[in-house]
């Protein structure tokens, strides 16, 4: 593989991130510098508030990423940015710093989708081997996505309404829990018993979709009916509850297409990959399928992080893709 030295820039969200890798591998320095304490406040990511941080926080960002790797604009071979999906003001002011920093120390832009970011986060656990299945769950996407080779993505199954995690934090609003909800209903979870009786929503389809939103509804409705007899919700054993049905489902799926198509890794990307109990739960079942090789990323690389868009930016860019100056940020854009 040629030798490089990428630069990457994440900000689709709510963590302004640069990054430098090497080879497509090693991660010389990841700084993620979050506004999760900001967003608390109101209960939900802000858009405009997200943009204006990331605004105050990139420059000094890119320079403690270069600082880290002890690496100077000069040794670059070329810059990755996060170009969609996401909020287009946070992912606006990504692009625009990497422009800047290219154009002021000519190098090439490349412009990588979000979730191959999530997927390519598992190379640095593991190099990919295909072809391979990647189970993506975040707070924006519930897909599985088959490749038969490096940026081949095809998306066998995905949500027909909500993302998983938009359904954690959704469940975990309405009961008080706060932002960002699904670490909170996770850690929850795991001292809880599942005492309430919720569904699986399309495990028995033949299919690789996913839904959430009759899961949300279920647990929101039962809140509700609890509320009106003055009956007290068991928060810890709600959330077991909710937990294991979106475990269930999850795997079901991601079990049944890694038979399917026989692949030879099962890699799992995106939020909620650091959820507890889906680690578990998949770690038991691979066991059966020797076969194929479970890859999970460690916690770092599951949320948000730039390390995640210069490995696949890396990939990117030995295959040819290149951006020019008029990049813009996409909020919506098809793997
Ligand atoms: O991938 P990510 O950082 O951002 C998006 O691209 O969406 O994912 C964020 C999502 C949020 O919905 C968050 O609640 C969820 O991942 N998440 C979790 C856990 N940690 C983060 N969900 C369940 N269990 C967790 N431990
Ligand atoms: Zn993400």
């Amino acid at each position: 593989m040629t030798s490089t030295l990428i630069l990457s820039v994440e900000t689709s969200c709510d963590e302004s991130s640069v990054a430098i890798i090497k080879n497509g591998r090693d991660v010389l320095s990841n700084i993620v510098a979050s506004q999760i304490d900001i967003h608390k406040e109101f209960g939900g990511v802000v858009p405009e508030v997200a943009s204006r941080h990331h605004v105050a926080s990139i420059t000094h960002v890119f320079e403690e990423a270069l600082r880290v790797a002890n690496v100077t604009p000069a040794d670059l071979t070329a810059v990755a940015v996060t170009e969609g999906p996401g909020l287009i003001g946070s992912l606006l002011v990504g692009i625009n710093a990497a422009k800047a920093f290219a154009l002021a120390h000519d190098l090439p832009v490349v412009g990588v989708h979000h979730i191959a970011g999530h997927i390519y986060s598992n190379h640095i656990v593991e190099p990919l081997q295909f072809p391979l299945l990647t189970l993506v769950v975040s707070g924006g996407h519930t897909e599985l996505v088959l490749m038969k080779d490096h940026y081949d993505f095809e998306v066998i199954g995905e949500t027909l309404d909500d993302a998983v995690g938009e359904a954690y934090d959704k469940v975990a609003r309405t009961v008080g829990l706060g932002y960002p909800g699904g670490p909170k209903i996770d850690r929850l979870a795991q001292e809880g018993k599942e005492t309430y009786d919720l569904p699986r929503v399309m495990i028995n389809q033949d299919n690789y979709n996913f839904s959430f939103s009759g899961l949300k509804s279920a647990v929101i409705n039962l809140i509700h009916n609890h509320k009106q007899r003055g009956e007290e919700i068991r928060n810890k054993d709600l959330a077991c509850s909710f937990q294991n049905s979106v475990v269930d489902v999850l795997s079901h799926k991601a079990i049944k297409a890694v038979k399917e198509y026989d692949v030879k890794q099962l890699l799992v990307a995106g939020g909620v990959a650091a959820n507890s109990g889906l680690r578990k739960r998949l770690i038991e079942e691979m066991e059966y399928i020797p076969n194929t090789k479970l890859v999970i990323p460690p916690l770092k690389y599951c949320t948000d992080n730039a390390a995640m868009i210069g490995v696949a930016g890396t990939f990117a860019f030995l295959r040819g893709d290149r951006s020019d100056m008029s990049l813009n940020g996409r909020a919506n854009m098809d793997l």
